[in-house]
């Protein structure tokens, strides 16, 4: 197979707006407020595919306390923005009923995503059902999209990045810092 003709030179021309190190610092800030406050429930850390991988991989270590892991993954219908249009590709499998669940993922955008996937652990009877995000696009929100995480890694414009796990049309995930997009590749 042959590389995307355009994918080396949208990393070319991208600014990395966060370093690994950054990224980093962040996570170690994440896994304090979350021993905080998940310590004492044994939660169940669910990542969600593919992008919110490379966080979780290097979340987990910094973790102090007992967790238990799994994945979902879910995509959104193209061009669809509510949240019963969410297709699974892989729903949870560990039961969910009266656990702790912390669901991880790489970005907070429009929210449409991580909303319908913690309605869908409340409707599997999560006893609390926590969100976690490396990357937080505030000012990017949609109708009926969650409205925050529980936990923030780093905030940024709304601007399309790829890098620690993020893909630009899914290459670039293991860059391993935050790049931003230049304008002509937005
Ligand atoms: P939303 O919050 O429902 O809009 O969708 C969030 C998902 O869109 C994330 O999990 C990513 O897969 C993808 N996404 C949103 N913004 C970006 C970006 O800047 N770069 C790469 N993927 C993104
Ligand atoms: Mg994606």
């Amino acid at each position: 197979m042959q590389l995307p003709i355009n994918i080396q030179e949208v990393y070319d021309k991208a600014t990395c707006i966060y370093t690994q190190q950054q990224i980093e610092t962040a996570l170690d800030a994440m896994a304090e407020a979350m021993h905080t406050k998940l310590a004492d429930s044994y939660p169940l850390m669910i990542c969600v595919l593919k992008g919110g991988m490379v966080f979780m991989g290097n979340l987990l270590p910094r973790l102090k306390f007992q967790v238990e892991i799994d994945y979902v993954h879910a995509t959104r219908y193209r061009g669809k923005t509510t949240a019963g249009d969410l297709f699974w590709l892989a729903k949870p499998t560990v039961p969910l009923a009266g656990r702790t669940v912390v669901v991880v993922d790489d970005i907070l955008d429009g929210g449409i995503t991580l909303a319908a996937i913690v309605a869908k652990c409340r409707e599997l009877e999560a006893k609390a059902v926590y969100t976690a995000v490396l990357l937080d696009k505030p000012t990017s929100r949609l109708p009926g999209g969650l409205p925050a995480a529980d936990f923030v890694g780093l905030e940024i414009e709304d601007r399309f990045v790829f890098g620690y796990g993020l893909d630009y049309d899914e290459f670039l995930r293991n860059c391993p810092g935050i790049y931003e997009v230049a304008a002509e590749h937005q």
